[in-house]
């Protein structure tokens, strides 16, 4: 058996096919199968995506005291969110400025300060070094100056978003439509009543192509969203900038509402967001999920979420009742992502077969097509730039019709 070539010849044949997907006339098929297991091209997309790309990674209910932090990893490169005392939140590298151990592991705590574990220096909230033992005699170092390195971080209607390029432009325009679209749902002012961190063994876009649409829903969610929502339901798809897209999908039946003034539309529909690369949200009547599908590995991808619902829902429960809520959601939460989990892995496997190929997409999951010419545009950065306003849809529309 003879080993195919994957130098870098790989590579440009794999960008070549990739864009295609930014042409006038897109092709509506798959993505090939070595888009998913190519080392070169993982590479790549932690260059020109994940490493300059905003991610939603909380709720800010989750940092919501002074000292309250989470730890994570995004593209391989350790992050630490902080709400300091001011009430700023701040997001920086935990890497010590001394020689290099992390201050802090992965997880969520309540912390005064960052001690590092190595030689003990220590660091405020928002990445100033407040104390270096036994440095006094090295005339080189200044402390004034020594601090933990700032990545950019959004608060938007509650979400919280990352970017490792501290330069990045803001998001805050991107999402300017959506916020108006969805105003009625009162994002900002939801209580996210269960999370969720999970890792899943498949490539991140595996996971982030089939958000994209309910058209499986019949197949992996025969007993669980198919009877409220069917799959293969029209799908209305809106292009709002190089990094939003917006789809609605119809229940089977209007949502009834007790807390927002949704409007007839919105209790007939679910609103997905997609916001690129790999962060989503969905507001069905009055619940609404978010999802972002982090790379950790080529073929591993941690699953960060919430559900949120009107803070009314928990207004007056003691700390033993809402406990009980968190537990009821994430448990459902838990049976929907397992369902989307057992698939996508072992599409995962299959993905790495000689006989797997590109496949012809179906009309009803046209966001599919969408966030690959988005996908194909972030990687083809150099060569193409994607209109600031909606254009690219139409023709992914031409030709899936
Ligand atoms: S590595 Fe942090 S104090 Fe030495
Ligand atoms: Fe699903």
């Amino acid at each position: 058996m003879t080993t195919p070539n994957r130098g870098s010849g790989e590579l440009d044949a794999l960008l070549d096919q990739l864009r295609e997907y930014v042409t006038p006339q897109p092709p509506c098929i798959s993505l090939p199968p070595r888009a998913f297991t190519s080392p070169e091209l993982y590479e790549l997309e932690l260059d020109r995506i994940f490493r300059r790309s905003w991610i939603m990674v909380a709720r800010a209910d989750q940092l919501a005291g002074p000292g309250d932090y989470l730890a994570l990893t995004i593209a391989g490169e350790p992050l630490l969110l902080t709400r300091d005392r001011t009430g700023a939140l701040n997001a920086m590298s935990p890497i010590c400025r001394h020689r290099m151990m992390p201050v802090v592991a992965a997880g969520t705590g309540r912390a005064e300060h960052f001690t590092c574990p190595y030689h003990l220096w220590r660091y405020g909230l928002d990445g100033q070094l407040i104390a270096a033992t036994h440095m006094r005699g090295n005339p080189a170092f200044d402390p004034g100056t020594c601090r933990l390195p700032g990545f950019a971080v959004e608060q938007w209607q509650g979400f919280v978003f990352v970017n490792l390029d501290s330069g990045a432009p803001p998001l805050r325009t991107h999402l300017s439509r959506i916020g108006e679209d969805l105003g009625n749902y009162e994002l900002g002012a939801m209580t996210q009543v269960g999370s969720f961190v999970e890792d899943w063994h498949c490539n991140w876009k595996v996971a982030v192509e089939n958000v994209h649409e309910n058209y499986h829903v019949m197949g992996f969610h025969p007993e669980t969203i198919q009877p409220s929502t069917p799959g293969g339901s029209d799908t209305d798809v809106r292009d709002d900038s190089p990094l939003v897209l917006r789809f609605t999908v119809p229940f089977k039946e209007p949502q009834e509402v007790e807390f927002l003034r949704l409007t007839e539309q919105e209790r007939r529909q679910v609103y997905n967001v997609s916001v690129f690369p790999c962060t989503s949200f969905a507001a069905a009547g009055e619940t609404v999920i978010w999802l972002s599908f982090i790379p950790t590995a080529i073929d591993r991808t941690e699953v960060r979420g919430g559900i949120l619902a009107p803070s009314q829902t928990v207004e007056g429960t003691d700390a033993e009742q809402l406990q009980q809520i968190r537990e009821g959601n994430e448990a459902y939460a838990a049976v929907i992502n397992g369902e989307d989990q057992r698939g996508l892995e072992e599409v995962q496997r299959a993905v790495g077969s000689r006989f797997a190929g590109r496949g012809h997409l179906s009309p009803k999951e046209p966001a599919v097509p969408v966030f690959y010419r988005k996908l194909a545009a972030a990687l083809l950065a150099e060569e193409y730039r994607e209109p600031a306003e909606a254009g690219p849809l139409a023709a992914v529309q031409s030709s899936l019709s």
